[in-house]
């Protein structure tokens, strides 16, 4: 159970003068808890559903998991009630818990929301809705962070609330750990993409009503998770796949190169290594930003709590060994986990904003050369560059472009052959570039990944982005 926060107004207005992200110096525990419970309270608070999410009887797993294969359906809840959540008028939603498997190929419950459109969107004359599983990015680390709980369900128009209101029916996986009572392995994207396959199946069995037929669609995090869910469906496909949209996917979530950067997604990614592959979280971290990283994880902080736990500080302050990505367990984890260079159950379509500062460009393009060549072009891949877009922007921006992509799948349009390099770029020109509105009301000046919040200093470079070092020793590459 978290350690609960509560929250009052007076809190809340002292904590937002302490939300300066400089003001703490990096071994100032209690400094640093304070910064973090206000960034929780202020910013993340208002968008969860329930908090803490244990008070929500639908997370807990049932007994009835212990007879259950991967992909059935250990609960279903037919109609969530709307008025918790801000989506848009005329949709509705649904929730499951159903089953994955975790890395050792246990049997694991996990959960997912189904966004519904007011009326399906017709296809080929079937009256069921066309189905599109969304692939969430980094939302955090533990339950609480869970999309299917967030009143956005995280992506908000980006891109679920839009696939809902042209008529499809979106399945937004958790992710093992993220809403189940689990262990969640932030970036292993080939985990993901078996609670992402799996809850196609689960939903399609729960719903008949919707298509056999799927597209996956993820961004960010998800981007990776879209792009092993092509590999996946290559060695052991499920019915129905259409083929698959990555997009600002980092195919290599940790890049070995020293010394490591100062962002929370690293440091939150060397818990998923420690937990895989054994790496000593105390011995290359400095004592305090550990704690304060454990703090956010022990009151059910997500994004913003962690990017508050770390504020300016730089990889030194954070780490007493800034060159723990050179280790045997970094490299075995970058080996086993990450994506590319393999064939693709379908085609796919990856999107990159060229202004991307979060998952820079370089990781997405390297991972699209590798895989043609490696392939020798007997794929289907075109990437489109969006120009001039950061982040999220670039899903707004390049929104025409996969909507026709995910409306010719279900259409049966020929898929091309090959590889195709596309540049997505305004004829008219002084295009916004920055993302000015919320549908989350009560947070008013901050959105995840937004160039206002961190300095721009801080925002290159993520998630690893160049391939793993191959000159480092491994063992054979295994799936
Ligand atoms: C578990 O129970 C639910 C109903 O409570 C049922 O819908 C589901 O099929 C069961 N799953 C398994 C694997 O027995
Ligand atoms: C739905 O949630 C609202 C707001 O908490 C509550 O007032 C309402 O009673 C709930 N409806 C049902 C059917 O539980
Ligand atoms: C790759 O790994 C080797 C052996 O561990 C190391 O010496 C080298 O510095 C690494 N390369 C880079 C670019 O970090
Ligand atoms: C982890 O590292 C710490 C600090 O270097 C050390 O004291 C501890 O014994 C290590 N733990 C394991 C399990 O190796
Ligand atoms: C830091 O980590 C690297 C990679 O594991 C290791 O080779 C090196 O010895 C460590 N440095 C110290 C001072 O422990
Ligand atoms: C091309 O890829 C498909 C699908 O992976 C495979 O079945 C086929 O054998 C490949 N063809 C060649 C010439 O490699
Ligand atoms: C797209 O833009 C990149 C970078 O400006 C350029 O290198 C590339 O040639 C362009 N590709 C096409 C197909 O226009």
């Amino acid at each position: 159970m978290y350690r609960r926060i509560f929250l009052s107004l007076s809190l809340a207005a002292t904590a937002l003068c302490q939300l300066d992200l400089t003001s703490c110096s990096s071994t100032d525990l209690h400094c640093i808890e304070n910064r973090i419970s206000a960034s929780h309270i202020l910013t993340e608070l208002p968008n969860f559903v329930t908090y803490p999410i244990q008070d929500d009887p639908f997370y807990a797993t049932p007994a009835n998991i212990s007879q259950a294969k991967p992909g059935q359906i250990l609960k279903v809840e037919h109609h969530t009630n709307v008025s918790l959540y801000d989506i848009p008028p005329g949709q509705s939603l649904s929730r499951i818990m159903y089953t994955s498997v975790d890395n050792s190929g246990q049997v694991v419950p996990a959960t997912a929301a189904i966004l519904w459109p007011f009326t399906p969107k017709p296809f080929r004359n079937s009256d069921k809705f066309p189905l599109v599983a969304w692939a969430h990015g980094t939302s955090g680390i533990v339950r609480q962070c869970a999309v299917s709980i967030q009143r956005n369900l995280q992506y908000d128009f980006r891109a679920v609330f839009t696939l809902a209101s042209m008529g499809y029916a979106v399945v937004l996986a958790d992710y093992v750990g993220l809403g189940s009572d689990q262990a969640f392995n932030y970036l292993a994207f080939k985990l993901h993409a078996n609670d992402v396959v799996y809850s196609v199946m689960a939903a399609q069995s729960a719903f008949p009503q919707l298509s056999k037929d799927w597209v996956s669609f993820g961004h960010s995090e998800g981007g990776g998770v879209a792009w092993a869910i092509g590999e996946r469906q290559a060695i052991r496909p499920i019915p129905g796949f259409l083929g698959t949209i990555a997009a600002a996917p980092p195919p290599f979530p940790i890049a070995n190169t020293a010394p490591v950067g100062s962002s929370v997604f690293t440091a939150f990614l060397a818990f998923t290594i420690s937990r895989l592959n054994g790496l000593n979280l105390t011995a290359i971290f400095n004592p305090v930003p550990l704690q304060v990283l454990q703090y956010v994880q022990s009151i059910g902080g997500c994004n913003d709590a962690g990017f508050a736990a770390f504020g300016t500080f730089t990889a030194e302050d954070i780490y007493s060994n800034t060159s723990w990505p050179l280790s045997q367990e970094a490299v075995d984890f970058a080996r086993d986990y990450s994506v590319g260079s393999r064939p693709l159950g379908g085609p796919m379509l990856i999107i990159q904003g060229s202004a991307d500062t979060v998952v820079i460009p370089e990781g997405s393009a390297l991972g699209f050369k590798n895989t043609c060549a490696s392939q020798k072009n007997n794929v289907s891949i075109e990437y489109v560059s969006v120009a001039g877009q950061d982040h999220n922007p670039s899903l707004y921006a390049s929104q025409r472009i996969w909507l026709q992509w995910i409306e010719d799948r279900f259409n049966g349009v020929k898929i091309k052959p090959g590889c195709q390099h596309n540049n997505l770029s305004s004829p008219i020109g002084n295009v916004q570039l920055a993302e000015r509105f919320l549908v989350e009301y009560e947070k008013p000046w901050i959105t995840i990944y937004s160039s206002t919040f961190l300095p721009e200093s801080l925002q290159a470079g993520h998630l690893g982005f160049v391939e793993p070092n191959t000159s480092a020793p491994t063992t054979s590459r295994s799936n």
